[in-house]
């Protein structure tokens, strides 16, 4: 479900005008909804009523105050995987005591600052990480609680530098050997063991991976609570998203590229069926850490078209103002994100193929390629689809383009939640080896 829609030929966020939003914010521009993500929030958890369950949203999704806000509302919980997004949780307003922390290269530094902020749970991915937490939390004169992150050697599919649950990935440990680091930790004097912990991948379509991957490590969760007394059970995130979209104008959806059964979907119950007849039994409580499910279609990048240009062979590129240091999905994974014209066009607009690019000096630097589109003018506004996850949190400032602003929109009302970077913020605390000269 998303909030996106076309009304009286003009491309709405929830009640909010998107072209107005532009005319007063410029482009490109971040507008995320709040009636997706709560909804999707709500959804998810409704459909997990019959667990002992604790949502903990995946932060580097979308990482904005505003949506951590909206969400610590809603009582979720986080998972965090730095001292930053910790901090901005609790500036939000969110509870350390309902955050886990994941990442393979977890710092003295953010261990110190989590164990005082009293965090729920450390999800450990080495034995060297399970080491230096129980020095560091020796130090403090605390015990640290941990969950050991087990690699359920499950092909989630999907692009590969999105896969993670695999044994050749970087990440957990292999459910064969968690018993030996179990006892291993289960002697460490300032370690307690809390919990269990895997993540197979993202953007998975299809219920089959995470059934085959809790199937896998339940069995293990239940030796580990008999003979630890673990007390939860996370099984991740991953829940994928619909990224060919179906805007509702009562039209025939004609920007649809593939056919509409081509759209991957699992629904939220389809994804609860697959994993609580397995998890119930266990008596554990049950952690989730969704990132894209929650804000994916609730967010959508809005930019101008610049120019319009014909190579040499005929081929039609459309440049717009947003490129991959605003999002980068396209270039790095080949995401795939629905480019909409704001002013619907007539049903019967003609549609050619055309690349839609950015202004960044990288020939990656794509949004479309050969996407049939209906005609695009010079100043006009398109929407890419889709953008809430992954979107603003990969920005950088690549080509020294100042960071886009974020809106949140409720209803008819819409808030700027960050606000557009300026020249000056991009060179915030650069100095020249002159400058750094005269200031000593
Ligand atoms: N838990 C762990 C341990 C994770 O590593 C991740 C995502 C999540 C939860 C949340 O996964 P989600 O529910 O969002 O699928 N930038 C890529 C996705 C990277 C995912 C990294 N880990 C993209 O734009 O597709």
């Amino acid at each position: 479900m998303h909030s996106f829609h076309y009304y009286e030929g003009r491309l709405r966020g929830e009640g909010v005008d998107l072209a107005e939003l532009a005319a007063v914010h410029g482009t490109p521009l971040y507008v995320y909804s709040t009636q997706t993500i709560t909804d999707h929030y709500r959804r998810l958890d409704a459909a997990l009523a019959g667990l002992d369950h604790l949502i903990c949203y995946a932060v580097k999704a979308n990482s904005n105050l505003a949506v951590l806000d909206l969400l610590a509302r809603e009582r979720s919980g986080f998972d965090i995987v730095s001292a930053g997004e910790l901090f901005r949780v609790i500036h939000a307003g969110g509870k350390p005591e309902c955050c886990t922390f994941a990442g393979v290269g977890k710092t003295r530094d953010e261990i110190e600052y989590a164990l005082r902020q009293g965090i729920l749970s450390f999800n450990v991915e080495s034995e060297a990480e399970l080491e230096l937490i129980n020095t560091v939390a020796g130090e403090l004169n605390r015990r640290a609680p941990v969950a050991l992150r087990v690699n359920p050697d499950v092909d989630a599919g999907g692009h590969k530098y999105i896969s993670t649950g695999k044994s050749e990935n970087k990440f957990g440990v292999g459910l064969d050997r968690a018993r030996e680091v179990y006892a291993a930790a289960a002697k460490m004097p300032h370690i307690r063991l809390r919990g269990v912990q895997m993540h197979i991948g993202s953007q998975i379509t299809e219920a089959g991976p995470f059934a085959r991957a809790v199937a896998k490590v339940a069995p293990v969760a239940a030796e580990l609570k008999r003979d630890y007394g673990i007390e939860f059970f996370s099984v991740g995130g991953g829940l994928g998203i619909v990224y060919q979209s179906s805007l509702q104008s009562g039209q025939e959806a004609w920007w649809r590229q593939e056919p509409a059964e081509a759209a991957p979907s699992l629904t939220v119950e389809q994804y609860a069926d697959a994993i609580v007849p397995a998890l119930q039994p266990l008596g554990l409580r049950i952690l989730l850490e969704p990132g894209r499910f929650m804000v994916g279609n609730a967010g959508v990048l809005l930019s101008t078209v610049q120019y319009l240009k014909t190579s040499d062979h005929g081929k039609r590129f459309v440049i717009v103002d947003a490129g991959m240091n605003d999002l980068i999905r396209p270039a790095l994974y080949q995401g795939y994100h629905e480019v909409v014209p704001v002013r619907e066009p007539a049903p019967d607009a003609p549609r050619a193929a055309a690349d839609v690019v950015g202004p960044v000096c990288e020939s990656g630097d794509f949004f479309a390629q050969a996407r049939e589109l209906p005609p695009l003018r010079q100043g006009e506004l398109v929407a890419l689809m889709s953008a809430g996850a992954y979107g603003f949190t990969m920005a950088s400032n690549y080509n020294s383009r100042p960071l886009a602003a974020e809106v949140l929109v409720s209803g008819s009302d819409a808030r700027v939640v960050r606000e557009r970077q300026t020249l000056n913020d991009l060179i915030r605390g650069e100095r020249t080896a002159r400058d750094a000269e005269a200031a000593v």
